[in-house]
């Protein structure tokens, strides 16, 4: 090995003062073979060249390859994204460390959002199950089976609140809330970098977008964001701030703009909050192309002074479009970019190479080692379970589920029935529909010989081609229907907003004309957001929330729909009656007119203010009941502690797990406070007729927020406290905060 000296920043100052201007730059470069800007030729040119047939496919692809090869043998890529696979992993960092002038190695980067090869559920769908420590194992095998293609990074946890189900991106995240949102933050980035990112089978990881890209106006994807700054360190930022404290070695700035500022050029958020609030050390990458699009946002006249901004805000890397590469060599010249600020994002970038021990160890894996951990079967183990934990169940009328297995026929039923890429969601592009087990193949497996399944589609996902008549006859002569309907997986995840939230195409009359067959009719949901499904939750008699639950989604919602799981997911955003409510989320603020009956509130004159199925919500196979709630204290400090106790109660009879809730209101404050907001929860596991005394810690300081000078205050007042199932529903108690 070229570098290996005791001390790491000594070898970076070493490193930093052999590296010639063109290296430095390179290491600030993200190089991805997938993108036109990566080969050298703009993208018309080489689209021209392909029309006219003068570039096959072939020779586009080879193009990029020498393209990309070069370079590296010059030391001039600091990291790809999107190539995959031990051997050529390997092949192109042997160039990087064996025949560049310093041996620089590369960085390998992709988007492993859940699961490599073993999908588990979009994230949306895990965090239901409200357990950090389920989202850290998967994170943790994600991790294991992308290092072993060769992967040392990747482009998640994303963290954004989302409070708007029409954005797409709603699915990649953990859901509308700021507590919960940072747990699952914070499990992630410890999953995927485990304790030591220099042990082969971790990957480093990246907070994203920084920040409020999920409050895009309208939920249209890369639209504007103004919010006030009190908002955004209370309900956008704490998971990216859990992300820092958990360790996580990178950010990625946000495609939007923040209150006129594009985040990719914001030094309030790169510098000062991330940096100097938070203390972070690792480094910042820009989103794909979102460096040159600072002048497309109108915040730059020319490409240039983007790249200066954006550099000079903090952002240490540019993804995909050799931006900076073209740009910086200019901006050093007329000195209008300084070397010490070039400098210090080469070495942020380098620390985290040397973190990885790539300069010791540059391969960290082999082909025989990808092959044979990917899928392995305690991988797909946690993925059914991570799958079984997700699911949510919305309605359960005159006990429709779990499906007897006495039945003598089922009608399976929708276009998401026996489909195996869908079941994978919109960001699983390392993920193989080969390996997944379908609903149909998971439902068959479980029914077992003496049912009959008959399958029959009804209709499209999003067209009108449609024939209800086999569907139908299959409803007729079943004991029980089962249809599957929802949404594909590129109706969420990027640049996928929708208008409206309801079963798109014709599913809907399907599933009206599988009720007028008389028969019980569960529904069963695929989609990547909360949907708005009033008659559905009006008519059928069973609703199950299955999201989209990766490589063996069929085995986990199989045990589900017969009983073998007992379904604990609650919901993490809010369901909505109808589109015209959005956003509608449990913790807003106050206001003067609460909704009621008299004209003069807030509400609709056509439509309920209230939510289909609120934040917190899910049923289980058994039932629950609540009492005896007490507080250790009356009365309490600001760096205090209260214990929240409760009597948990199955009152039904089966085995099932709850997620407790407890909910905070802060009565009167110097600023008008959500109506309630969550700070702690438990999940219980309980026996039939089972009671357990419930305790769950309120750590007072959490109870604060920012004043309107932006200082973190936690004022003394009365609290109510609220302990129940979901934000609806529970029992209550106060508490004073005295100073
Ligand atoms: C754009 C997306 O916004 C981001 O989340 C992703 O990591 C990059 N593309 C790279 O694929």
């Amino acid at each position: 090995m070229k570098f290996m000296y005791d001390d790491v920043e000594v070898s970076i100052a070493r490193l930093l003062e052999q590296m010639t201007l063109e290296e430095k730059i390179g290491q600030l470069m993200q190089l991805s073979p997938s993108l036109f800007g990566a080969f050298g030729l703009t993208k018309d040119e080489i689209i021209a060249q392909m029309v006219n047939g003068e570039l096959s496919y072939e020779e586009f692809s080879q193009i990029g390859r020498d393209y990309h090869e070069d370079k590296i043998r010059a030391g001039l890529i600091g990291s790809m994204g999107g190539v995959t696979g031990a051997a050529k992993v390997n092949e192109l960092q042997r160039i990087a460390v064996e025949e560049s002038r310093l041996g620089i190695p590369i960085l390998f980067g992709l988007d492993v959002i859940h699961g490599y090869r073993t999908i588990f559920p979009i994230p949306l769908a895990e965090a239901c199950s409200w357990e950090p420590e389920l989202a850290r194992e998967t994170a943790k095998i994600a991790a294991k089976e992308a290092a072993a293609a060769g992967l040392h990074w990747t482009f998640a946890p994303m963290v954004d609140i989302a409070r708007d189900p029409r954005w797409g991106r709603i699915s990649e995240g953990a859901g509308e809330d700021p507590y919960l949102g940072s747990l699952m933050a914070a499990a992630r980035v410890k999953g995927f970098q485990g304790e030591d990112l220099s042990n082969p089978s971790a990957l480093l990881a990246c907070a994203k977008h920084l920040v409020a890209y999920g409050g895009a106006v309208g939920g249209r994807d890369y639209n504007t964001v103004d919010m006030s700054l009190q908002m955004l360190h209370d309900v956008y930022l704490p998971p990216f701030k859990a992300a820092a404290e958990a360790g996580v070695g990178t950010f990625m700035s946000a495609f939007n703009d923040l209150n006129g500022i594009p985040c990719t050029a914001n030094r309030y958020l790169l510098s000062e909050v991330l940096r100097k609030q938070y203390g972070f050390q690792g480094f910042v990458v820009s989103d794909a192309n979102s460096v040159a699009e600072v002048m497309v946002h109108g915040y730059a006249e020319t490409r240039k002074e983007a790249s200066k901004k954006a550099l000079m805000a903090g952002v240490d890397m540019d993804m995909s479009h050799g931006t900076y590469e073209e740009d910086l060599p200019q901006l050093l010249a007329e000195e209008q970019l300084s070397h010490a600020d070039l400098n210090e994002a080469v070495r942020r970038v380098l620390r985290m190479k040397f973190a990885l021990g790539l300069f010791e160890n540059p391969y960290r894996t082999t082909p025989e080692q990808e092959q044979r951990l990917l899928l392995a079967p305690e991988h797909l183990t946690l993925a059914r379970e991570a799958a079984q934990r997700s699911i949510v169940l919305l309605k359960n009328e005159n006990e429709a589920l779990p499906l007897s297995r006495g039945n003598k026929k089922i009608a399976l039923i929708g276009p998401l029935a026996d489909n195996a890429d869908e079941m994978l969601g919109a960001w699983a592009i390392s993920g193989n529909p080969n390996n997944v087990v379908t609903i149909r193949e998971g439902i068959a497996a479980a029914a077992g010989g003496d049912t009959q399944v008959v399958y029959a589609k009804g209709c499209e996902i999003d067209d009108n081609k449609s024939d209800f008549t086999e569907a139908l006859e299959a409803a007729r002569g079943s004991d029980v229907v089962i249809a599957v309907v929802g949404e594909s997986s590129n109706m969420s995840g990027e640049a996928a907003s929708r208008l409206n939230l309801g079963l798109p195409g014709r599913q809907e009359e399907l599933l009206k004309a599988l009720h007028a067959a008389g028969k019980p009719l569960i529904v069963v949901l695929v989609n990547g957001r909360p949907l708005s499904i009033p008659w559905a939750a009006e008519h059928a008699d069973a609703i199950v929330e299955a999201w989209q639950l990766g490589t063996l989604s069929g085995h986990a919602l199989a045990d589900v729909l017969f009983g073998d799981y007992n379904p604990s997911g609650k919901l993490v955003a809010t369901f909505p009656h109808s589109a015209g409510q959005v956003p509608v989320y449990y913790n807003h603020p106050n206001t003067g007119r609460p909704t009621g009956e008299f004209k003069f509130t807030m509400k609709y004159l056509d439509g309920s203010t209230e939510p289909l199925y609120p934040f917190g919500y899910g049923l289980s196979y058994t039932t629950f009941a609540y009492e005896r709630l007490t507080l250790s204290q009356s009365e309490v400090t600001a760096d205090g502690r209260i214990i929240a106790e409760v009597d948990i109660t199955n009152t039904g009879n089966r085995f099932g797990e709850e997620v407790v809730q407890l909910y905070v209101s802060d009565v009167v404050a110097s600023r008008v406070r959500p109506i309630k907001e969550l700070k702690g929860f438990a999940k219980v596991a309980l026996q039939p007729g089972e009671c357990k005394r419930v305790a769950i810690e309120l750590e007072v300081a959490s109870l604060g927020f920012h004043n309107e000078f932006l200082e973190y205050v936690v004022e003394p007042g009365r609290f109510m406290v609220y302990v129940g199932p979901n934000s609806k529903d529970g029992i209550e108690s106060e508490f004073v905060l005295i100073s």
